[in-house]
């Protein structure tokens, strides 16, 4: 199964971005991750849907398309989740070729270098996932807190990297009832 690994922050220094460079390395046999980026694409504006779609638009719909399931690695901005990730599920869910989200696997890991590890945006981008049909992972949740403190620079520390095998074998279990 091929997943798509979606960042919210668009940061270089990332801690989200970090833990999704960490999470690519720790799929088994049977699954390929790789990341579809959303950084460039702009705002949803339903205009562009009755004239020309940008070639953003199309790329990532079409990345959307080409993946089997999906785990979105996002900061919490204000008790939400990040707004690229809004961004990017509102444009693929009206992709004219049909839904790339809809009947997938999803999961969402939640960073920050906060106490609550990104817990509010992570259930708000849940919440999305009804109206997307999208097949979210339940548990292990995965709440990152004190996420500053879980690297030794880029790679992640002993206690971190056990999280997010935990974490990615339940995805894949997850993941593979729905191939
Ligand atoms: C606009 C803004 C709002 C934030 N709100 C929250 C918040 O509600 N909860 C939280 O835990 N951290 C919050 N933070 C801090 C982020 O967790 C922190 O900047 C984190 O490093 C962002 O993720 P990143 O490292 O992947 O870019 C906020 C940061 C910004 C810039």
């Amino acid at each position: 199964m091929r997943i798509g690994l979606i960042v919210g922050s668009l940061r270089k220094a990332s801690w989200n971005r970090k833990v999704a460079e960490a999470v690519k390395g720790l799929f088994g046999e049977g699954f390929e991750a790789d990341f579809i980026e959303i950084g460039d694409v702009p705002l949803y504006n339903q205009e562009f849907d009755e004239g020309m779609a940008p070639e953003s638009y199309v790329r990532l719909r079409r990345e959307a398309r080409e993946h089997d399931g999906f785990i979105f690695f996002t900061p919490e901005y204000n008790r939400s989740y990040a707004p690229a990730v809004k961004n990017a599920i509102d444009v693929v869910s009206r992709d004219p070729e049909g839904s790339g989200w809809a009947g997938k696997p999803v999961a969402v890991f939640s960073a920050s270098p906060g106490r609550l590890g990104g817990m509010a945006a992570n259930h708000a981008l849940r919440q999305t996932f009804v109206n997307l049909d999208m097949m979210p992972m339940q548990l292990p949740e995965v709440y990152l807190s004190n996420i500053d403190s879980g690297f030794d620079g880029d790679v992640p520390n002993e206690h971190t990297l056990g999280l997010l095998k935990k974490a990615v074998d339940g995805f894949c279990a997850h993941a593979k009832k729905f191939a």
